[in-house]
């Protein structure tokens, strides 16, 4: 589990094992666009503010995991015990 920020809508919840960060977030009443949830389409995409992320989509590229700026909801997760995100 790990916790996360959306930073914009001042919520902050722990994302459990087997549950997502998006799916953990709307449930919170954050809005996060979706389409695919499955990490293909990028529609999720948001810029990491702090944290690392463990990115699981094949949207970005290996330079852009990298480089930790933005992270899809929908399947990463989080390499660090918090993840806060521009959303
Ligand atoms: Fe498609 Fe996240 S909804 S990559």
């Amino acid at each position: 589990a790990f916790t996360l920020e959306a930073r914009r809508s001042g919520v902050t919840v722990l994302v459990p094992e087997g549950r997502s960060a998006a799916q953990v977030l709307m449930d919170a009443g954050v809005a996060v666009p979706l389409s695919c949830e499955q990490g293909i389409c990028g529609t999720c995409l948001v810029a990491v503010i702090e944290g690392v992320p463990e990115h699981r989509d094949e949207y970005q590229t290996d330079e852009e995991k990298a480089a930790n700026t933005h992270m899809t909801p929908c399947c990463s997760r989080a390499r660090s015990a918090r993840l806060v995100l521009d959303l």
